[in-house]
């Protein structure tokens, strides 16, 4: 659905609309009336009746953890992404170990993935005693760059780790390739494209191992959450083991098998999902396929109507990749403008649109920094689009009236400052 265009904001160049402010608005940062009354946020859950209804009836039930909608969540995931096995952890983050745990990652072994990421996902590699190895990314996707991760491959590469930034797939085919080439596993850390397709494919069901995210601001939430899924029965026992403390059953089977005993069989940790959280990811999940439509009518809205505006670099998608849009990060052309993205950034938070930033290359922070010796410069490509990276608004409870006021926001901000 394309919002109706608000007729103070856009006016046509050419025969292009473009987003532009009346020429007397002035900037809420310089004193001026911002574009709207209260903030609107980067992102944000909808929670509806139903779902609150379907918390509210296992917070009556017997199980609280580890019941029966654990096992009935992680099927229908399972089925919604196309792969055989979902197992459900209490965060990304878990599920992103749990993956690196069944990769075989331990210490001397290495990973190689993205700078341009959340830091949970190089975290996960040294929560296993192994060594995160960047490699950069391809300037239009910011996903990594397969000609990069083949010149970082060693002798002590166990996986690949790459991450489908803002929701487009990343470039698995010839991740795959370089990883059956050397005898890889591939973690795919979808945590941005759930429900987004490459060639045809689900993601979910290409790489060995896709972690999600079930984060409120994701495209559906559980509160907090996770999940791995595999088409490897030997990975998802793996799995949920490790989830469980390393123990090989559940308290609930051994309830029902009227026995006590339990063996613990590796190192494990409780990363445990909820029957509560389960039950609301269980009631949100028919709503996926919403919530990505109105995601990619938001994005196409945002395409057309901010394309032309003064050094704007709107996203881009490659052929055969159908983004979830997760995020919907622009990039600032600081030949256009004669502010840096800092500037521009909060000039838009002064016009009350949320803006965010996706994100500080991980080797640029002070961990990394202090535990590798990183001192930036080693990523160029990530590095040089971190400095203009802005992410606006996007989530599936935008109302047209939100998307018209960042359309409108973004345009009065970046012709004041037009160069
Ligand atoms: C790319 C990426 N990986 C991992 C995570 C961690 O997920 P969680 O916050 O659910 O632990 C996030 C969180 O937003 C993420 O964006």
């Amino acid at each position: 659905m394309v919002p109706a265009a608000n007729p103070n904001s856009p006016r046509r160049h050419g025969d292009t609309e473009v987003a532009t402010a009346p020429d007397h608005e002035d900037l809420a940062i310089l004193g001026g009336k911002p574009v709207r009354e209260t903030m609107l946020p980067y992102g944000r859950q909808s929670v509806s009746e139903a779902d609150v209804a379907a918390v509210v009836e296992v917070l009556r039930s017997d199980w609280l953890t580890t019941g029966p909608k654990v096992g009935e969540f992680e099927e229908a995931f399972a089925a919604a992404v196309g792969a055989k096995f979902a197992v459900s952890f209490s965060s990304g983050t878990g599920a992103l170990h749990g993956a690196a745990f069944t990769a075989g990652l331990g210490p001397g072994d290495e990973a190689v993935t993205t700078p341009m990421t959340f830091c949970a996902t190089a975290n996960c590699v040294l929560y296993q005693g192994g060594t995160p190895v960047f490699a950069d990314v391809s300037s239009d996707t910011l996903n990594l760059d397969p000609d990069r991760v083949k010149e970082k491959i060693s002798p002590r590469t166990k996986t690949i780790l790459p991450v489908d930034y803002a929701g487009h797939a990343a470039d698995l085919g010839a991740l795959m390739g370089i990883a059956e080439q050397h005898g890889l596993i591939v973690i795919e850390d979808a945590s941005h494209a759930l429900g987004g397709e490459y060639q045809g494919r689900r993601v979910g069901s290409l790489a060995h191992m896709t972690t999600f995210s079930l984060h409120p601001v994701k495209h559906l939430t559980t509160g907090e959450g996770g999940m791995v899924t595999t088409d490897r029965a030997d990975f998802a026992e793996t799995l949920r083991r490790f989830r469980n403390h390393g123990i090989s059953s559940e308290a609930r089977q051994r309830q029902s098998a009227g026995q006590w005993h339990y063996d613990m069989v590796l190192l494990g940790m409780n990363y445990r999902l909820p029957d509560i959280n389960c039950a609301l990811g269980l009631s949100q999940l028919p709503r996926l396929g919403a919530n990505l439509a109105r995601r990619r009518a938001i994005a196409a809205t945002y395409a057309s109507r901010l394309a032309g505006l003064p050094g704007l670099i709107l996203p881009s998608t490659r052929v055969g990749v159908s983004l979830a849009w997760h995020l919907y990060p622009v990039r600032l052309d600081p030949a256009k403008i004669s502010a840096g993205r800092d500037e521009v950034f909060r000039a838009l938070r002064a016009e009350n649109i949320g803006v965010n930033v996706h994100y500080i290359p991980v080797h640029l922070h002070p961990y990394y920094q202090d535990r590798f010796g990183y001192r930036g410069g080693e990523f160029p490509v990530a590095e040089a689009a971190y400095a203009g990276l802005i992410s606006l608004p996007m989530f599936h409870a935008m109302s047209d009236q939100d998307v018209e006021d960042v359309i409108h926001a973004v345009g009065k901000v970046l012709e004041h400052y037009e160069r």
